[in-house]
């Protein structure tokens, strides 16, 4: 990892992330003390991020929108956590006004490309599961910009991780978040289809609002798992977690719902 971050965010990590990664059991899927749940959910994670090998940059218009009214939230010479940031497309605009940016991502090949590209800029990178835990002490961020990988967040999950992103933000802090909506993958009958295929072919431990469809890139063909995010039920868990709406959009076009959130 490239030490050219300014020591003030180094000094908001805990200790050391990695190992606090391996300590945990991390994206292992050998530990027999872990639930068939857990073992399925950390095999799910490896596929999840295992498409990521092509520089995958999409910015959707609602990021586009929202950006200056997150950077101007967040205030200047800020900390900002890119969380899930992958091949760092964000990171320019949000080390724009003196930021410093921690990124912190599971898929390896996404962070050598964004620390190939960045390790001379104000940026620190982190592997990380964010659904094991996220290592930062707390109000570690002025805010956190977590794009596209909502959908990544198991839905027995989302309690855990929703309170680890809101304890992560300082107070009056303010957080992006997005997450693509069913419409963008499959249809509600090819949903159904894939449940009960791993439910009752596979015997998987999936629950209802975990959709796991199959992908055919060019580089990369396999499983792909997403956790359906449904807008209202998410409204009442971020608010329950901690954090006021100030912005939100369903856009028909792209098929993301998007947040902006103050941790209040
Ligand atoms: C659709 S990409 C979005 C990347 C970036 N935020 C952007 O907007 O370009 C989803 C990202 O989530 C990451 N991801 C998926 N599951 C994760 C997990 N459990 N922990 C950390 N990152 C994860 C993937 O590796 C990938 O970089």
């Amino acid at each position: 990892m490239p030490t050219s971050a300014a020591p003030h965010i180094r000094d908001h990590l805990r200790a050391n992330p990695l190992s606090q990664i391996q300590r945990n059991g991390g994206i292992s899927t050998s530990d027999a003390r872990r639930s068939k749940r857990d073992l399925w959910l950390a095999k799910m994670s490896e596929d999840a991020v295992a498409c990521y090998v092509d520089p995958y940059k999409k910015w959707d218009e609602t990021e586009k929108d929202y950006m200056p009214f997150f950077l101007s939230l967040a205030g200047g010479n800020a900390r900002i956590l890119d969380l899930a940031g992958g091949y760092a497309k964000a990171v320019p605009p949000l080390l724009e006004g003196g930021n410093s940016v921690v990124l912190a991502d599971l898929s390896l090949p996404s962070l050598l490309s964004a620390i190939g590209e960045h390790a001379s800029s104000d940026v620190l990178f982190v592997r990380l599961d964010m659904n094991i835990g996220l290592p930062f002490i707390d109000g570690a961020f002025d805010g956190i910009w977590f794009s596209q990988a909502f959908e990544y967040v198991p839905p027995d999950r989302r309690t855990t991780f929703l309170r680890a992103l809101r304890r992560s933000v300082k107070d009056g802090g303010v957080v992006f978040l997005s997450a693509e909506g069913l419409s963008g993958i499959a249809s509600w009958f090819s949903f159904l289809k894939g449940y009960l295929y791993w439910k009752l072919v596979k015997r998987a431990p999936i629950m209802w609002g975990e959709c796991v469809y199959m992908l055919n890139l060019p580089l990369y063909k396999g499983w792909h798992y997403h956790s359906l995010v449904l807008s209202r039920r998410i409204q009442k868990d971020l608010r329950a977690a901690g954090f006021e709406i100030l912005k939100s959009k369903k856009s028909r076009k792209s098929e993301y719902f998007t947040y902006v959130l103050k941790a209040v």
